[in-house]
């Protein structure tokens, strides 16, 4: 899946990565900042997402789509398509140009608009990438865990950077009977819940 990177892709991923160093060094405003994850999270969330069991695979906040890239590498590998929620028109407008110039726009459906309420519509969830405001991760999880099919995927991020506003997520996901959850320390910290 890596060794085949097409560079149309390789080339918007380096060209994100570029603004998301430069907003985090000049004191870009946070709402205008990509905050993405970083290439290793990235990786990792291919590698998961192609391994997920069949179903959604859906991203809870698209930014400039960094993360939706990686997801779709994923997809193209085992036939599936990405549905990404982002709430801000200025962003979903980023990623509209993102997708376009990779050339996966075939693999990405993007949903502009608060991705609460909306997230049933995707059907059952086989992996689900969860990457928006801290303050909706609560509601996020709760509205994810019952769509997930046996063996499915809930990914959170952040919960290393922002340990004291997540910290009851992960408490909620750990005691949590429905799914097996761990905290992985790549990147940023990622929370990752598998429906039993
Ligand atoms: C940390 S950034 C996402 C970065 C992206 N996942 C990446 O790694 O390239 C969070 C994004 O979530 C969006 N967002 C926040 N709350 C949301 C919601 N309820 N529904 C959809 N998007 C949301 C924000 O506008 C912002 O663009």
């Amino acid at each position: 899946m890596f060794h085949e990177i097409p560079p149309q892709m390789l080339a918007e991923m380096r060209r994100l990565e570029q603004i998301d160093r430069r907003d985090r060094g000049d004191g870009t405003p946070h709402l205008q900042r990509l905050r993405q994850v970083p290439p290793d999270t990235g990786r990792f969330l291919a590698v998961l997402a192609a391994g997920a069991p069949g179903g959604a695979v859906l991203e809870i906040g698209t930014s400039a789509g960094y993360s939706a890239l990686w997801l779709s590498l994923a997809c193209a590998a085992t036939g599936r398509r990405l549905t990404t929620f982002e709430i801000l028109p200025s962003k979903a407008a980023l990623a509209r140009q993102t997708f376009a110039a990779a050339g996966v726009d075939h693999l990405v459906d993007l949903v502009e608009g608060d991705a609460v309420g909306r997230l049933a519509d995707a059907g059952p969830v086989g992996f689900c990438f969860l990457d928006a405001e801290k303050d909706r991760y609560a509601e996020c999880y709760e509205a994810v865990v019952p769509l997930l099919v046996p063996g499915g995927l809930l990914v959170a991020d952040n919960v290393e950077s922002h340990r004291e506003a997540l910290q009851p997520v992960v408490d909620r996901a750990v005691a949590d009977p429905r799914v097996d959850a761990v905290v992985v320390p790549i990147g940023k910290g990622e929370l990752v819940c598998r429906r039993v």
